[in-house]
């Protein structure tokens, strides 16, 4: 697709903000202030689009909520990563009968990447005929226009057509108030990894301009955010699209030279998009925090192979080893799964002896789930859940030893945290993060809240580090 084709017009943008009007009209002539209630399931770049749908229903005129039997509207930015993340969803969806039942007025929406799938809206269609509005990712721009189609006909909206997808700039967004932001520099994906569901939801891989990364970054920096992370489903193919010999490193660096006292993180990278060059730019750029999510799931190069990942344990470990020479102290973390249809308990274990070799900070580990539509699913899978789950057990049993001797490392050393709120805990009311993005719970009061300060570190466990400031 030509690149014009893809930056959506900046008329149609402007059409939709008619329809947030007259949705804001629609209310104010009867005297209401309509509330939503808004529900984000999934990862960093589902938070980031639901920041935009509450962006744009504040546009509207509404204010928000966390109990849906109060909200005039109640939405579920949906996940579709793995079943369990679905099974959720379709259990809220049940309880939203009843409240649908007291507030008869109340309009139901189901957007995100499950909304996406045609098993899903079909199910929804025929089973939840509460639900008035179905969207998936790629219509996310056309959310006003959609809910105004509902309000007009008082029929139910479908909006799921396989959309290649494009990029819009300029949409509102209620961001979290505090240090941490979010910003995408690329929206979908073209990797195809054969469990993987994210490549038929989100639609073709396609890169934000640089100028608009860079402004946006400028301004949440101009408003304090100290933690900005840089979300795509692989920043490591950003400006493959752009075809002006642009890419991620060249991004990065342009970043660093925002004037500022903030740090910029990324996810995810695929290790075989991950190049040197990335680590050298890392090393250099002050404020790159020095941490790494390199997901590499799984250790054994037949699986890699079926999985369609497209690098070797071998190459990977050379990747690692080179990051950690020009980065000493990289915080390194990664995904993993366990139980990919034919794997053997051998090729389970080169997954645990890789996490043995690398040393991890921290690991995510999931327990492969087969998505309908995806190449993975109609693969032989005859090994039984128990003994995956024992795989599974051992890998954890490894990682949180490791993760625990790591933590202990830190013990009596003093290092940089930024505060990012309060924890919960009466003894260590603060919590903050190292430049490695690990927990650190503090003394101290919560006027620290938003500063960056030095700190020693008194104890740990496996999932946090404990300090006082110094
Ligand atoms: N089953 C289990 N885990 C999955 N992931 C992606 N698809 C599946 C699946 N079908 C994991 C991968 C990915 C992370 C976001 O979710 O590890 O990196
Ligand atoms: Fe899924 Fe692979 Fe794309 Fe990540 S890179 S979103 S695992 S297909």
């Amino acid at each position: 697709m030509k690149r014009e084709e893809i930056i959506i017009p900046q008329a149609d943008l402007d059409r939709q903000r008619d329809f947030q009007e007259r949705i804001r009209a629609l209310f104010s002539a009867r005297g209401l202030s309509p509330r939503a209630c808004v529900e984000t399931f999934g990862c960093q770049q589902n938070v980031a689009d639901g920041q935009r749908i509450m962006g744009m229903l504040e546009a509207m005129g509404f204010t928000f909520t966390q109990e849906p039997g109060e909200a005039d509207l109640v939405l579920l930015n949906t996940c579709a990563i793995r079943e369990h993340a679905e099974q959720r969803v379709f259990g809220n969806l049940g309880l939203l009968t009843h409240t649908k039942k007291e507030r008869p007025d109340q309009v139901l929406v189901l957007c995100g990447c499950m909304a996406q799938e045609e098993r899903v809206a079909k199910r929804v269609r025929e089973s939840y005929r509460h639900v008035d509005l179905v969207f998936g990712p790629q219509a996310l721009w056309r959310f006003p226009e959609l809910l105004w189609q509902v309000y007009e006909t008082r029929k139910r909206v479908f909006s799921i057509e396989d959309e290649h997808g494009g990029i819009a700039e300029g949409l509102p967004v209620v961001r979290e108030r505090g240090v941490k932001a979010w910003v995408s520099i690329m929206y979908g994906c073209n990797n195809f990894c054969s469990y993987c569901i994210v490549p038929y939801v989100r639609g073709r891989e396609r890169s934000r301009e640089p100028a608009a990364v860079l402004t946006e970054v400028r301004q949440l920096v101009d408003e304090g955010y100290k933690d900005i992370t840089l979300l795509g489903q692989n920043v490591n193919s950003y400006g493959n699209d752009l075809d002006r010999g642009y890419h991620f490193p060249e991004l990065l660096e342009d970043i660093d030279q925002i004037p500022g006292d903030y740090w910029i993180r990324f996810m995810s990278s695929h290790p075989k998009d991950a190049s040197p060059r990335l680590f050298d730019v890392m090393a250099k750029c002050s404020h790159v925090a020095k941490q790494l999510h390199l997901p590499f799931q799984s250790g054994n190069n037949r699986v890699l192979e079926e999985m369609n990942r497209r690098y070797t344990r071998e190459s990977y470990l050379e990747l690692i080893r080179y990051a950690k020479s020009v980065m000493p102290g990289l915080v390194l973390t990664s995904d993993v799964i366990i139980g990919f249809p034919g794997e053997t308990e051998a090729e389970a274990m080169d997954t645990v002896s890789l996490v043995e070799e690398v040393g991890f900070d921290a690991l995510f580990t999931f327990i492969y789930s087969p998505r309908p539509g995806t190449r993975a699913a109609s693969m032989p899978d005859p090994v039984p859940r128990e003994e995956k789950q024992r795989w599974f057990d051992k890998l954890l049993e490894v990682q949180n030893r490791r993760s625990a001797a790591i933590h202990a490392g830190y013990a009596g050393r003093t290092v940089r945290v930024l505060v990012d709120g309060e924890s919960g805990d009466g003894d260590y009311p603060l919590s903050s993060r190292t430049e490695g993005n690990r927990l650190v719970r503090l003394k101290g009061d919560p006027a620290l809240i938003g500063r960056f300060l030095e700190v020693r570190i008194t104890g740990s466990n496996t999932w946090a580090l404990y300090g006082e400031p110094v």
